[in-house]
């Protein structure tokens, strides 16, 4: 009697555990993009580092360190940054037949490893405008150098991750 109780509550618990799981699929509305193992080994490895230079930024903020902040953001978060060549790049709308023909942009497309062939437009343009916040965040914490301005330098950060943010809503990405 007592077994068949343990039973039937594990059961319960079960099946519990398989609806939320099912739930939660459901709930993930990210559109799915597609890319080769390697692409996206690489593209999560250029991610950690984002959020690395993220934190990078905010100890050199806590410091009083403006002008270091602005380096951060612009040497490895802006558009100019090497991180971001598949982002300079015209969008290839997920056609990487197209790639070929951009071949000489930065040499981002010399490394089978890059996304930018795989990415949908809507990533690319959400891309391009957290890298355009990383460089408006570069002037401002650089500006601030000498006012200590805090408020609009921290919302000027915000708007860099803002950026991530909106991307993380939209978009996933799966190995082929
Ligand atoms: C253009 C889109 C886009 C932008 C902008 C973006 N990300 Fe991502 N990021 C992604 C996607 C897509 C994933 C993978 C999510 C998934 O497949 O579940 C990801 C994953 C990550 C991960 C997890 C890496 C891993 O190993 O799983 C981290 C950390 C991350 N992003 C940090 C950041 C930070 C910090 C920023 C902003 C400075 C940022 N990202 C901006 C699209 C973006």
């Amino acid at each position: 009697m007592k077994r068949q109780f343990l039973v039937t509550i594990s059961l319960i618990f079960v099946t519990q555990f398989v609806f939320a799981a099912d739930a939660l699929q459901l709930l993930d509305t990210r559109q799915v993009v597609k890319v080769p193992a390697a692409v996206r080994a690489h593209f999560l490895a250029g991610m950690r580092q984002h959020l690395v230079e993220i934190a990078d930024i905010q100890a050199a903020l806590a410091n009083g360190e403006f002008e270091r902040a602005a380096q951060i953001a612009q040497q490895h978060l802006g558009l100019s940054a090497p991180g971001s060549a598949a982002c300079r790049m015209p969008s290839m709308a997920g056609n990487p037949s197209d790639a070929q023909h951009f071949p000489s942009i930065s040499g981002a497309l010399s490394a089978s490893s890059d996304i930018a062939p795989y990415m949908p437009k809507a990533m690319h343009d959400v891309g391009v405008s957290m890298h355009h916040a990383a460089d408006r965040f570069a002037a401002v914490s650089r500006a601030a150098a000498s006012t200590s301005d805090y408020p609009v330098t921290l919302r000027a950060l915000s708007k860099v991750t803002e950026g991530c943010v909106a991307c993380h809503a939209q978009f996933r990405v799966v190995e082929q």
